[in-house]
């Protein structure tokens, strides 16, 4: 058997159609055009690439995106300082500092520093309190991302049950936190496993859906698989044999029913789910309206 392929690059498209229809909406009646302040620190490769990405999606979309370079010698008051000049600027809707900062810089004063009604990656531990609670003002980009493309293609999550490999604040926790709400597109039975987790592969065999996010590469093979999973591949490894994830997908595709690949997987719907971030930052999430956060 081979598994089905969950594209994410075309559901991605669909989706910043939508946006970009929103955005335009949005902005003919109030004369706003949302605003994404993005951050950049030092010039670690990824990064560029991620951010470069960011700015095109936005302009496309008809967001508004405003880029600071800094250099790597950048202190953490400095950069707090920035942080407070974008906060207090009506102008701008969201703001995002890219990961990982260089080292030296406090990157959990720097996160807490984002005022939350602006924090689109919904880093902040006000706003992770409240995806907690079930009520988010933003949720994860990439969490959401994953959530949307398993919903849009039928992917039953009630009672199903989920193992989330890796335990992140960027992925693996918020991923599990959503999942488990009671809620539509949620209410999923969700175990979380790490690189301590004893037995490994019996926990991530007991998964109906089975969403990785352990940063090495080709780390699940075949035999951790359930017959007919669904997979998710959160990871982006650069090696000899070019970009791959986390999961073995060549093996891993004859034992699964669908399968994310990468690149053309979760990549392209995390600066998907910014694009929405920044519209409902700009549509007043920022005043303390509370949307469900979902799409
Ligand atoms: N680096 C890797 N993923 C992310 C993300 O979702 N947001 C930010 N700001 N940086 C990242």
């Amino acid at each position: 058997m081979t598994a089905t392929i969950l594209d994410g690059k075309a559901l991605s498209k669909t989706i910043r159609a939508e946006i970009a229809e929103d955005v335009a909406k949005f902005t003919k009646q109030t004369g706003i055009t949302p605003c994404l302040a993005a951050v950049l620190i030092g010039e670690d490769p990824a990064s560029q690439i991620y951010v470069r990405n960011k700015e095109r999606a936005c302009k496309k979309a008809g967001i508004e995106s405003r880029m600071h370079r800094l250099p790597v010698e950048t202190t953490t008051e400095e950069l707090l300082n920035l942080i407070g000049r974008l906060n207090n600027d009506q102008a701008v809707h969201g703001i995002l500092v890219q990961l990982p900062l260089p080292a030296g810089i406090d990157e959990q004063r720097v996160l807490d520093a984002v005022r939350p009604t602006k924090d689109v990656d919904a880093f902040h531990p006000e706003n992770v309190g409240l995806i907690s609670q079930g009520r988010p003002r933003f949720l994860p980009c990439t969490p959401h991302g994953i959530q949307q493309l398993l919903i849009r293609n039928g992917v039953e999550l009630s009672g199903a049950n989920v193992v989330v490999l890796g335990r992140s604040d960027i992925v693996g926790k918020p991923m599990a936190l959503m999942l488990m709400q009671k809620a539509d597109g949620a209410n999923a039975t969700v175990t979380v496993a790490h690189s301590r987790t004893k037995n490994l592969a019996d926990v991530t065999r007991s998964a109906d859906i089975l969403i990785v996010a352990m940063g090495v590469a080709k780390f699940v093979t075949a035999d951790m698989v359930k017959p007919g999973a669904v997979v998710v591949d959160v990871g982006i490894n650069r090696t000899d044999d070019g970009l791959v994830g986390d999961v073995d997908f060549d093996a891993v595709k004859e034992v699964a029913g669908r399968i994310t690949p990468v690149p053309g997987g979760v990549g392209p719907l995390t600066v998907t789910m910014l694009l929405h971030n920044t519209l409902a930052g700009a549509r007043g999430r920022g005043k303390g309206e509370r949307g469900r956060g979902m799409l």
